[in-house]
């Protein structure tokens, strides 16, 4: 089914392919962004840029209120730099900020689903059980700072919002943590850290999927649900770099560092991010009939890396 869809956060690493699937499925995009110069873009894509700041009220609520179908990926700045606690507590209120206005914005019965994008991170630590959606929240890393946004979303439901809960994994594709940590430290010679005796599992998805997913669940998602979005294989943490070593053919080099030199190299958020294990399932999103074009990292990241190298080159 064709909707008009309001994208937030449509300028960023999984917004990015998202808005791409749904241009190419023929739905009618709305994407908000702060920046002109992103409008631009966004508008040559053949979608209608909104012009806003989701920190304030505006009138691009009045856009978000029109729409059948929101998708809402919008996060304040996330990677870069040394993560601090202070840094960390400000995308907290930001995030929680962001989506109050968002939500004074629309009206539900008038929009037919809120597609809210969280993290993984909000699950934490799961340890070494395969575990789904009603496994209990031990948030870690990034975790402690989204829950709040996760926990004011069950108020809505219970008043009958028709949100949808995605929770996609730790997402590779040519952006975000995947550059950062991975790609560039192996390009340039440098080592990839490690905590000293840590070799936690973890969940990885392709961002393709991810984006083919949100768009999957607009029509297949039962409201109210929450779904993981992750594929088959939950690996290793350092097994991504084994594997994007080969496709790049350069060697890996490790550092394994002790918890607090990691908290002073990269900060304390992405320290604890790195005590993670988790193994999720992806059962409940493949039961509304989703499939995986990515479902290993074997098969999913030749492909990232080759996406990151063709945008390097445009
Ligand atoms: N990256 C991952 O590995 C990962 C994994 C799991 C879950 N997630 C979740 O997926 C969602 C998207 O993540 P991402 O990594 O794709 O995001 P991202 O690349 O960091 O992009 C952030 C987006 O948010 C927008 N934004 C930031 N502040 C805004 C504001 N005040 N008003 C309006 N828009 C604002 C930016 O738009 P403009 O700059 O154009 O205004 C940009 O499009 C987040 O909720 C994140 O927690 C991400």
């Amino acid at each position: 089914m064709l909707h008009t869809i309001f994208v937030t956060g449509g300028s960023g690493f999984i917004g990015s392919s998202f808005v791409q699937h749904a241009l190419k499925q023929g739905h009618q995009l709305q994407v908000l962004t702060r920046s002109e110069k992103t409008a631009e873009k966004l508008r040559a894509l053949g979608t209608t840029p909104i012009l806003g700041d989701m920190l304030q009220r505006g009138s691009w609520q009045a856009a978000a209120a029109e729409a059948q179908i929101v998708v809402h990926l919008a996060q304040p700045e996330t990677y870069g730099a040394r993560i601090t606690r202070k840094r960390a507590e400000k995308f907290r209120q930001e995030r929680l900020k962001m989506d109050a206005n968002l939500f004074d914005a629309l009206k539900p019965d008038a929009v037919r689903r809120i597609i809210y994008v969280g993290g993984t991170s909000y699950y934490g630590f799961q340890g070494e059980q395969l575990v789904g959606e009603s496994a209990i929240p031990h948030p870690k890393g990034w975790g402690p700072y989204i829950a709040p946004a996760i926990e004011t979303l069950n108020s809505y439901i219970t008043r009958g919002w028709p949100i949808i809960l995605a929770f996609p994994s730790w997402v590779y594709g040519p952006g975000s943590w995947f550059i950062e940590y991975t790609l560039d430290p192996l390009l340039q010679g440098k080592p990839i850290i490690k905590l000293t005796g840590s070799v936690k599992t973890i969940s990885f998805v392709h961002v393709e999927d991810v984006a083919r997913a949100l768009l999957h669940l607009s029509d297949h998602g039962v409201i109210g649900e929450r779904y993981f979005i992750t594929d088959d294989q939950p690996r290793k943490r350092l097994e991504i770099g084994e594997i994007a070593a080969q496709v790049l053919g350069v060697p890996m080099k490790v550092l394994s560092l002790p918890l607090f030199l990691v908290k002073l190299a990269a900060g304390p958020v992405i320290a604890d991010s790195l005590l993670t294990e988790a193994k999720l399932s992806n059962a409940h999103l493949k039961a509304t009939g989703f499939t995986f074009d990515y479902p290993t990292l074997e098969q999913g990241v030749s492909d990232a890396i080759e996406r990151w190298r063709s945008r390097e080159v445009a």
